[in-house]
């Protein structure tokens, strides 16, 4: 596996909005066409969004970027792995890739946060055991939960 973020452009706009969300899993997406998304992107300068690839192969898409206001704070808003290259390893792959690109940013990011379907139990499951934790207690009526990454390591001597 060779795992890219490769930064969405006019060249590769089109296997982007190709990559396709499992129907068992669009339920857990407010947007999971990827063509809609991008739509939007304009709206959100502080992000970006990537295809991701295996060598020359698409994967699957995901946008990240950090808050307006707040350079340290960091937030992903999607992240599919398209519905044939699932259970592939590709999801773990493609967060730890997300992850490294995040503590890699300047100014240091504090936090990287995102939402997750209360019945989104396979992402969960992902997101937790990369270190993320759930984020305040979710109201009896939330769909979504929020879960974040503390990236601040405190050096101790
Ligand atoms: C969640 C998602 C990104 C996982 O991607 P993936 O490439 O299938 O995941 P991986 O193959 O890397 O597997 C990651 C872990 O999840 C487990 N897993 C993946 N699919 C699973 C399934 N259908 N049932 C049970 N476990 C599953 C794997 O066993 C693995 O666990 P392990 O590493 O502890 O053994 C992918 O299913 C997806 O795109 N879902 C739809 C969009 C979505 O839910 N995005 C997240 C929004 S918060």
């Amino acid at each position: 596996m060779q795992l890219r973020l490769d930064p969405i452009t006019a060249e590769n706009w089109g296997a982007a909005v190709a990559i396709e969300v499992a129907d068992d899993q669009r339920r857990f997406l407010t947007t999971p066409a990827v063509a809609d998304f991008l739509a939007d992107d304009a709206a959100h300068p502080t992000f970006t969004s990537y295809l991701i690839c295996d060598g020359a192969t698409p994967v699957g898409f995901v946008s990240l970027g950090h808050t307006p206001l707040d350079t340290a704070e960091w937030s992903m808003p999607l992240l599919i792995i398209d519905r044939v290259q699932r259970r592939r390893g590709y999801g773990r792959a493609a967060m730890e890739g997300v992850i490294g690109h995040v503590r890699g940013a300047l100014p240091a990011p504090r936090v990287l946060g995102l939402l997750c379907h209360r019945h989104n139990v396979v992402a969960q499951h992902l997101y937790t055991s990369l270190g993320f934790a759930q984020a305040g207690a979710p109201e009896d009526g939330d769909a979504e939960l929020k879960f974040r990454l503390d990236l601040f390591t405190e050096t101790s001597t």
